[in-house]
This record gives structure tokens, sequence and C-alpha cells, in this order.
């Protein structure tokens, strides 16, 4: 078993994929936890399973969720030590087919909500000298995507977002990460996709939501900046990084038109 230094939790998107996995992983840890998500039953049969977790229901899309579970992440009297912003969702497809109201829900949530987030946890940790926050991004953000055009944009802004707010917590004893996993099954396909995406990739470029889930937290515990798993995704942003931008975007299109 891994121990971890957090002594409290939060984590968005915990009914399901990444979120629940990172709160599978913390569970022998015994560690308190807050577990957000908009389907109450999975959240109660998780708490269940787990023990010493709080169900916080919540739509982060609606400003009243989104106000209530910030109040909770700033609470002084149960501090928040580690939060994960995890939360998220993309569109697949041609930009001007998709619709213009999820479009929007999608910006709210992976952007607007995460940064209101953010911004409740690193002002209650630099008050208390300590905490963690792993933002969840994805490798979509350090390229465009043509047929996901607007998840990657909603990640080039949570990786550079969070990157920057780990210079700025340097000696603060604040924590921050980005976690930028590759293709990880979970629910997210069947949620963004709508097309035969998991069939599309070969199985070895494919993760479990638990490998991500152990390397995320191992990361913000050591104060990565970011956090990218396994070899095959380190190399290739690596490799994009050193590729000019005009080939780059090319190439991912040729790779979502597979
Ligand atoms: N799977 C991948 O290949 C992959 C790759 C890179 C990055 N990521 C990122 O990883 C994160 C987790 O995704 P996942 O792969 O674990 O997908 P997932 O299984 O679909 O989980 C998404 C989670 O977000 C919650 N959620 C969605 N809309 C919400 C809302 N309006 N308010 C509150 N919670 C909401 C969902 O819960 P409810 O529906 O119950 O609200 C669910 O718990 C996302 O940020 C995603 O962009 C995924």
């Amino acid at each position: 078993m891994t121990t971890y230094p957090f002594q409290s939790a939060l984590i968005t998107g915990a009914s399901s994929g990444i979120g629940e996995a990172i709160v599978r992983e913390l569970g022998p840890s015994a560690i308190p936890q807050v577990v957000v998500a908009r389907r109450e039953d999975r959240l109660t049969r998780l708490a269940a399973e787990i023990g010493q977790v709080e169900v916080l229901v919540a739509d982060l899309t609606d400003r009243r969720g989104l106000a209530r579970v910030a109040k909770r992440v700033g609470s002084t009297a149960q501090p928040i030590d580690l939060m994960v912003n995890n939360a998220g969702f993309g569109t697949a497809g041609l930009f001007h087919d998709a619709d213009a109201a999820r479009l929007h829900r999608e910006v709210a949530l992976n952007v607007d909500a995460l940064t209101t987030l953010s911004h409740a946890a690193v002002t209650a940790m630099r008050a208390r000298g300590r905490g963690y926050l792993l933002n969840v991004s994805s490798v979509a953000s350090f390229q465009p995507a043509p047929k996901l055009a607007v998840y990657a944009a909603t990640k080039a802004y949570v990786t550079s977002f969070t990157e920057s707010l780990h210079e700025e917590a340097r000696g603060s004893g604040v924590h921050v990460t980005a976690l930028c996993p590759g293709l990880t099954r979970t629910e997210f396909i069947e949620v963004s996709s709508g097309t035969e995406m998991s069939e599309t990739y070969p199985s070895f470029a494919w993760m479990t939501a638990a490998e991500v889930a152990r390397t995320g937290l191992r990361d913000v515990a050591a104060n990565r900046a970011l956090s990218i798993p396994g070899a095959l995704y380190k190399a290739l942003v690596a490799g994009s990084g050193a590729l000019p931008r005009s080939v780059l975007r090319r190439l991912s299109r040729v790779v979502q038109s597979r």
C-alpha cells in the first residue's frame, strides 16, 4: 500500500473513471474524503464501500452547485488538504456540427469550475501553509486537436494555468500539479465521443484509470508541475514539443480522422 501525505481530500467527478479510481486509491490510507458529482446513487454506493467519505451532489456547471462546492473547499473548520479538479468532458466532431449549448457547458466545467475551485483551494491552502492541488488536464493539451477543438483548447488552458500556479506556489508549502493522461478506459469515450474511438486505437495505447490515479497522486505528493502517466505518452509529449506547430496540427488532424 502506498503511503500518501494528504490529511483530507475532495475529488470532483468521483462517480466514475479517474475520479473514482483516485477515491479507491486513497481508501486504504483512511484519508477522509469528499466526493463530488451529479449521480448521487454512484457516490452513495462508493461512500458506503470506502468509508470516511462525505457525499456532495452538485452540478459544477450550475452557479449554485459550484458555489456550494467552493464553500466546502474553503472550509476552515474541515480543511481540504488535497483538492482534485477531475470532472470534465469533451465533444468529438466538427466544431460547426456541435451543439452550442453543450460546448458552453464543456467550457463551464473544464475551465470555469476548475478555475473557481482552484481559487478556493489555493487561497485556503496558502493561509494554512500547506496543501495539494491536482488539476486533471490531458495529453490533448499539448497540441491543437481538429474534431476535438474545444476540448483540446480547454485542456491547453488547464495545463498552462496549472503550471503558472505551480510556479506561483514555490516556497508556500502548496503543491500544484497538472495530470495529463492519454487514452484511459473510462466512461469518457461514451460521454464525449459518440464514435467507436476505443476500436480505432491499439490496445497498448490504453491505460487503466487506476494507473492514471496512482501516477497523479504520486506526482502531486512529489510536487511535480506535470504528471504524464505512461512511457508512451511521456515520449509523445516530448516528441510533440520538438515538432513545428504546422506539422503538429496536421498530424493531429490525421490521427483524429482515423
Ligand atoms: N478517459 C480519457 O481518455 C481521458 C484522457 C485525458 C484526460 N481525461 C480527463 O480525465 C477527467 C476524468 O474523466 P474520465 O475519463 O474519468 O471520464 P468519466 O468516466 O466520464 O468521468 C467524468 C466525471 O465527471 C463528472 N461530471 C461530468 N459533468 C459534471 C458536472 N456538470 N458536474 C459535476 N460533475 C460532472 C461525472 O459525474 P456525473 O456524470 O455523475 O456528474 C464523472 O464522475 C476529465 O477531466 C477528462 O477530460 C480523460
